[in-house]
């Protein structure tokens, strides 16, 4: 096990590469002055250097190899992104700061709204939420406040498919709403017939994910839009996946009323570990004056934040979301352009349906696609071995290879969600695909193997559900130190 920083402390070893100070030390003569040491350990630089990097070795990340994670962040992070988002310009600034000050800042949030605004084809963005599930919240928020508005408040039911993101209901539920379950058809797909059984007078919503977590494009996409909306509701589209639409679908053009975009997911900016994130909310006209305030505003060439809304549903999050966030969506479109957005969408589709092809070999692929940016295969062939998705995915990791999304969509059994994005080269995905057979292979021939794994990472396998409800992540140890 890796010595902690504390650990490897010792006193009176300590950087001696900080000049000595030649300004005369004042004591602060308050009661909250320090009178002893606070515990930090004493390390020289080289040690200090040393001990990450060799930590960072340890881990797994995207710098290292594939991210085959079905649904939820990005996997490429341009190094560029991270360069641009980290201009002084933008660190320094404070969000509190006038608007003479800051226009800079201001128009690019602009130019980014409208950017989101010409890619899916809504009229209007708030850039304030600041995860995907966020976003779901404030345009569930949008349409309570749109049918109240109209007096139309027995609406409370909001339709969403099994084969919706979690976050999906849950979002449905904190805001008031009450989700009603839709049953996928064998396609994976939502049903116009049963959908038109669905919904009735308390409809208010269709929550859609698009595509939806199978990574299936709902072929009826136009009867599902005009069912909802002759039964007087409005559809809400989970955009989260628009990596794999974009510049091949504009949400607004096939009458989708509110969505959702994860910019950390299709807009190349890193979500690890829970944020920051950034889920901006668009809506076509009818419902714009309901979005959050305040929004940046054009004036002859110079821009302001404005709170003029008399139906605004309010403030989301304060200081307008994420603003570092919105720097790298910013600078990845501009990057890429249109053209480039579109290719970008292309390339995760072409690798998603490759890969499936190669993986349907080995496992049962439930939906069998096309896919288009993700597809869900089975580990349940495996059963007869007495192995579970679960001991494939961590056989991987003995591979060198990231895991993929486990248990996830809940329609599939032993479900292996696998997005391979639009950057990984042909290379990575036969060499991903190669270690699935092999442990396909194993699975059959010596189950054992899995069920041990993984034995060649740097701790074995962890008491998950230990780590997630009794985690230990504080030092309480001796420090050698001051
Ligand atoms: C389809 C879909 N919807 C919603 C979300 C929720 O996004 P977030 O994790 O930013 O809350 C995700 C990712 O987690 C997603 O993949």
């Amino acid at each position: 096990m890796t010595k902690t920083i504390f650990e490897i402390g010792l006193n009176g070893r300590s950087g001696d590469y900080v000049p000595a100070s030649d300004v005369p030390a004042e004591g602060l003569d308050l009661p909250i002055e320090r009178t002893g040491p606070i515990g930090l350990p004493s390390v020289g630089e080289q040690d200090l250097v040393r001990h990450y990097v060799e930590l960072a070795a340890k881990n797994y990340h995207i710098d290292k190899g594939m991210y085959p994670l079905g649904s939820c962040t990005m996997k490429y992070n341009p190094l560029m992104n991270e360069e641009v988002a980290g201009l002084e310009g933008f660190t320094g600034l404070h969000p509190a700061q006038d608007a003479g000050d800051v226009q800079g800042a201001l128009r690019l949030m602009h130019e980014l709204e409208r950017d989101l605004c010409e890619i899916t084809g809504m009229s209007a963005f708030t850039l304030q939420p600041v995860a995907g599930a966020h976003g779901e919240l404030t345009g569930m928020m949008i349409a309570r406040d749109w049918f109240r508005d109209r007096g139309e408040t027995d609406r409370r039911t909001v339709i969403v498919p099994d084969s919706a993101h979690g976050t999906n209901p849950a979002s449905v539920v904190s805001c008031g709403f009450v989700p009603k379950v839709l049953a996928s058809d064998e396609r994976g797909m939502v049903e116009p017939a049963a959908l038109r059984g669905a919904v009735g007078d308390d409809t208010a919503v269709l929550m859609l994910t698009l595509p939806n977590t199978l990574g299936i494009f709902e072929r009826d996409i136009a009867a599902i839009v005009g069912i909802v909306h002759d039964a007087g509701g409005l559809v809400y589209m989970d955009g989260a996946n628009m990596n794999a639409l974009l510049g091949i679908v504009q949400p607004g053009a096939i009458g989708i009323d509110i969505m959702h975009l994860n910019l950390h997911k299709t807009f190349s900016t890193p979500h690890g570990g829970g944020g920051p994130g950034s889920g901006p909310v668009g809506v076509r006209g009818h419902l714009a004056d309901f979005l959050p305030v305040p929004r940046v505003v054009e004036e002859k060439g110079r821009f302001r934040l404005s709170g003029e809304s008399s139906k605004t549903i309010g403030c989301v999050h304060r200081w307008n979301g994420n603003f570092n966030v919105l720097v790298k969506a910013w600078a990845y479109i501009r990057r890429l352009g249109g053209r480039g957005l579109r290719e970008a969408s292309e390339n995760a589709i072409i690798n998603a349906n490759y890969l499936m092809k190669l993986v349907s070999r080995h496992y049962r692929v439930t939906y069998p696609g096309p896919c288009m940016h993700e597809f869900v295969a089975s580990g349940a062939g495996l059963k007869p071995h007495g192995v579970k998705t679960l001991d494939v995915a961590k056989r991987l990791l003995d591979y060198g290879l990231h895991a993929p999304t486990v248990y996830f969509p809940l329609i599939v059994e032993e479900a292996l969600m696998i997005e391979p994005v639009e950057t990984e080269k042909r290379e990575a995905l036969d060499g991903f695909a190669a270690a699935m057979e092999a442990i396909a292979r194993e699975a059959a021939e010596n189950p054992d193997l899995l069920h041990d794994a993984p034995v060649t990472t740097p701790v074995r396998r962890l008491d998950e559900a230990g780590a997630a409800r009794n985690p230990d992540l504080c030092w309480s140890g001796e420090c050698a130190g001051d």
